[in-house]
């Protein structure tokens, strides 16, 4: 007869990687499909608000509790004026948007995109465009936005029905500016001198500002990690953030592989993790280069649907990866890779919000539903706030297509002091069986289980719809404590979180 699978782990307060910060927690808006049209912004919908804002979608974002959204791309952004999307609606021109090649009407601008993010609790991580345009663009945009007043481009915001700065933080220098695809795609050299110089100068309006580099678009790109190695080596001191984007899925059909993905994530972030402390180290800087994973989720189902979209469309539905269960148990374990990385992964943006590979999705002139990665995403970004911690884990192991020695148990743990609570956050990758977990949570003295949720299917591909959530959590977890050891059966491909407090 077969061993029975068991995991072990050891998790202890001591064992700090470091704060999360909470902006890996943020998400993405792109001007592309229904993001922003029949997305969170419909006049004329019966849940519009006065500025024609989608309460239903507001109120589904404030159940993630998103601290921060990129805008306004993507790709979109390297041939984007953001003049055309300010001051009076009638004026606004409709412009060829070429990354999509649909119809932008501007009707959404910045002004709309910072007024929205208020509503939703977030801040706003804005992108300026470096693919047709340059430093004198980006820096008139931030005397736009962050400037109080007295100047051509802050008079101009306040002539909008602005009179208080946006003080926009974050920004990023572009957007994926390797790629080939990219309108205005650079080579190393010339993005490093240009994200240096365009830095600068925005620095040189407002000091306060956090700045994003382009790191490659992702890990599989012929010129990773080479073109971050030389970015860096151009704008190390100007920029604060080095960008990751990494997209998975799984057109082959093998769960098991699939499931294993975050490994690569993994790999990625410490390959990039490594880059910037060799440029650290050659310049001789004291200075930590973080990482901002600003976009990552599952992307695949979509692609074919995309290539029969007629061009020139106003708002199509691109990009409508419709999310099945173990999409959900992948982004799970992709939020639990970030956690463990937690030092230096200071923001990630799950790619993206609303429609467009989005866990939120719409009807135009209807309903608003949850997908599948919703919840782990909404999991994480609700209890996973506090210390990061390295839960000592032996798990049983397999091996997959691309993969050796999988774990088939992750884990993740976030200690919140103040409140004494702890979150473990758990996948079971096991196709088929069931995993009995013990942990040794001595060092948490007096805690108890509060929580046991549980997203589990019979059936893998089991998506949710507007009409029925056939893929969401509960309680039923049976996860049980007694003197600092915490037992609990994690099921076949499941999700789990379990939550102790004092
Ligand atoms: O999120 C969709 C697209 O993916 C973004 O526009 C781009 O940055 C990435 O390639």
């Amino acid at each position: 007869m077969a061993e029975q699978l068991k995991a072990k782990m050891i998790l202890d307060k001591s064992y700090e990687i470091s704060k999360v910060d909470e902006r890996i927690y943020g998400s993405f808006i792109e001007h592309l499909g229904r993001a922003v049209y029949g997305g969170f912004y419909e006049p004329g919908h019966p849940e519009a608000d006065e500025q024609g804002f989608r309460k239903d979608v507001i109120e589904l974002v404030k159940e993630l509790n998103v601290p921060v959204v990129r805008y306004p791309g993507g790709n979109m952004v390297s041939a984007y004026n953001w003049e055309d999307g300010v001051g009076p609606k009638e004026e606004r021109p409709r412009r060829l948007e070429l990354a999509w090649r649909t119809i932008e009407t501007n009707e959404v601008g910045t002004n709309e995109f910072v007024d929205w993010a208020k509503k939703v609790n977030a801040e706003v991580m804005m992108a300026v465009n470096l693919g047709t345009r340059g430093i004198d663009a980006a820096r008139n945009l931030i005397e736009y936005t962050n400037h109080t007043k007295g100047t051509y481009w802050s008079d101009l915001r306040r002539s909008h029905g602005y009179e208080q700065p946006h003080n926009i933080k974050t920004w990023c220098l572009g957007n994926e500016m390797d790629g080939p695809w990219q309108v205005g795609q650079k080579t190393a050299a010339e993005y490093g001198k240009i994200a240096k110089e365009t830095g600068k100068a925005m620095k040189l309006v407002d000091p306060g500002i956090e700045l994003v580099a382009c790191g490659s678009s992702h890990a599989g790109m012929p010129t990773f990690p080479e073109y971050d190695a030389t970015t860096l080596d151009i704008a190390y001191e100007e920029v604060d953030y080095i960008s990751l984007h990494q997209y998975y899925g799984n057109k082959a059909n093998d769960p098991a592989n699939y499931l294993a993905k975050n490994m690569e994530m993994d790999h990625f972030i410490n390959t990039v993790t490594s880059t910037c402390d060799y440029i650290k180290a050659k310049h001789r800087s004291k200075k930590t280069m973080h990482l901002s994973f600003d976009e990552w989720n599952v992307w695949y189902h979509s692609n074919d649907q995309d290539k029969a979209i007629e061009p020139w469309s106003i708002a199509p539905p691109q990009l409508e990866d419709v999310y099945n269960f173990e999409d959900a148990l992948l982004v799970g374990s992709m939020l639990i890779t970030l956690l463990k990385h937690a030092d230096r992964v200071k923001m990630a943006c799950m790619a993206q919000l609303v429609n467009v590979i989005a866990p939120i999705m719409t009807e135009n002139d209807g309903r608003s539903w949850k997908q599948t990665i919703f919840y782990p995403y909404m999991h994480a970004s609700l209890y996973g706030r506090g210390i990061s911690l390295k839960p000592v884990l032996s798990s049983p192991k397999y091996d997959s297509k691309e993969f050796t020695d999988v774990p088939y148990i992750d884990s993740a743990a976030v200690y919140d002091e103040e409140s004494e609570a702890v979150t473990i956050f758990l996948v079971n990758k096991h196709l088929s069986e069931d995993i009995p977990l013990q942990a040794d949570v001595r060092s948490f003295e007096g805690y108890s289980v509060v929580e046991h949720s549980v997203l589990e299917h019979e059936d893998l591909k089991a998506v949710n719809t507007a009409g029925h959530q056939a893929v969401q959590p509960h309680n039923r977890g049976e996860a049980a404590l007694t003197d600092g050891k915490l037992e609990a059966v994690l099921k076949k491909t499941s999700w789990n979180v379990i939550r102790l407090k004092k």
